[in-house]
C-alpha cells in the first residue's frame, strides 16, 4: 500500500494565516500540521508516499521534507493548483500508485491513539473497493456523514447534510485497493465545484464494495480547518504532551520505532536538532545523544 497526503487547497478560510503559508505548514502546537497525518501514514506502514501541494508551496514542503530518506522514507510530490477537489488526488495519484493500493489522508487532519496502528494495518490488509474511518462527532453537518444500518454496515455516505442522518462523521483518511482508483474518473463536480470523495465512496457503497471502521471513543480526531479548531488542536497537543512527556507526530521518533531508520540514523537526525526545544530534547534522549 502506498500514501498520499493531499496537503494543497487555498486554505481561504484561515486568512490572514494563509497569505504566504500552506494551511498544512502552520504549527500544531510545536510542529507543522503535516507532521501528523504523515506520521499516521507512517504508523500504518507506508513509506512511499505522494505529497500533493500547490505549486506556490512545494519548494516549502520540499524543504521540510525533503525525498524523505532520512526518515526512510520515498516521498515525491505532485501538483494541485486548482481546488478541484480530494477525489482528484486519487487521479493525480494514480500513476504513482502503480499496481498497489492507496491511502488518502487529507493534510489538515490530526488522527491519535493508542490502537489506531493496528485498526490501520488491520484495515490496509482487508481492504477490497473502499475503506472509511467513522468518527462520532457534535457536528456532523460539517462532513461527510455515514449512513449506518441496523447491523452497523454502511449503507451510504451523504457529504456535509443539512439534516444529518448520524452523528457519525467520515474523517479524512480513505483507503483503496488498486482498482477502485478509477472511480474517481466516473464521476462529476459537485454544486462547490469539487470532485467530492464522498461521491467516489458512494460509488463503491452502492456495489457493495464499501465499508466502514469505527474508531472507537480512546481514539481522537481533530480538523485544524478554522482558526478555533486549529488552535484547539494546539491545545489539545499541548495538554497531552505536557502531562505525559512524551511527543505526538514526532517524525523522527516514528521512523525509528517503525524500523525504517536504524540508531545510526536516528543519532544523525538528532545532531541536527539543539536542545533548545522540548522536541530536540526528545529525539536526542531517544537517540542518546
Ligand atoms: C472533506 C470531505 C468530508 C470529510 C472531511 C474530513 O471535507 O469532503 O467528507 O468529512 O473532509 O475532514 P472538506 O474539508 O472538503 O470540507
Amino acid at each position: 500500500m502506498r500514501g498520499i497526503l493531499l496537503a494543497g487547497g487555498s486554505g481561504t478560510r484561515l486568512l490572514p494565516l494563509t497569505t504566504i503559508s500552506s494551511k498544512q505548514l502552520l504549527p500544531i502546537y510545536d510542529k507543522p500540521l503535516v507532521y501528523y497525518p504523515l506520521s499516521v501514514l507512517m504508523l500504518a506502514g507506508m513509506r512511499e508516499i505522494l505529497v500533493i501541494t500547490n505549486s506556490s508551496h512545494l519548494d516549502a514542503f520540499r524543504a521540510l521534507l525533503g525525498d524523505g530518506s532520512h526518515l526512510g522514507l520515498d516521498l515525491r510530490y505532485a501538483v494541485q493548483d486548482e481546488p478541484r477537489g480530494i477525489a482528484e488526488a486519487l487521479v493525480i495519484g494514480r500513476e504513482f500508485a502503480g499496481d498497489e493500493d492507496v491511502c488518502l489522508i487529507l493534510g489538515d487532519n490530526i488522527f491519535y491513539g493508542q490502537g489506531l496502528p493496528a485498526t490501520l494495518h488491520r484495515a490496509a490488509r482487508e481492504v477490497d473497493g473502499c475503506t472509511v474511518f467513522g468518527y462520532p462527532v457534535s457536528d456532523p453537518e460539517r462532513y461527510g456523514v455515514a449512513v449506518l444500518d441496523a447491523g452497523g454496515e454502511l449503507v451510504d455516505i451523504v457529504e456535509k447534510p443539512a439534516d444529518p442522518p448520524s452523528n457519525i462523521a467520515v474523517t479524512g483518511l480513505y483507503m483503496y485497493s488498486n482498482d477502485a482508483l478509477a472511480y474517481a474518473e466516473k464521476i462529476s463536480p459537485s454544486a462547490r465545484g469539487e470532485l467530492e470523495i464522498s461521491d467516489v465512496n458512494r460509488l463503491l457503497v452502492q456495489e457493495g464494495r464499501s465499508r466502514i471502521v469505527q474508531l472507537g471513543r480512546g481514539n481522537a480526531w481533530l480538523d485544524a480547518g478554522t482558526h478555533d479548531s486549529l488552535m484547539e488542536a494546539s491545545q489539545y497537543v499541548q495538554v497531552l504532551q505536557k502531562r505525559q512527556g512524551m511527543q505526538i507526530a514526532c517524525l523522527e521518533e516514528t521512523a525509528f520505532r517503525m524500523g525504517f531508520i536504524g540508531m545510526d540514523q536516528l543519532r544523525e537526525l538528532a545532531d541536527r536538532l539543539t536542545t533548545g526545544s522540548v522536541y530536540g530534547r526528545h529525539v536526542r534522549a531517544l537517540a542518546r545523544v
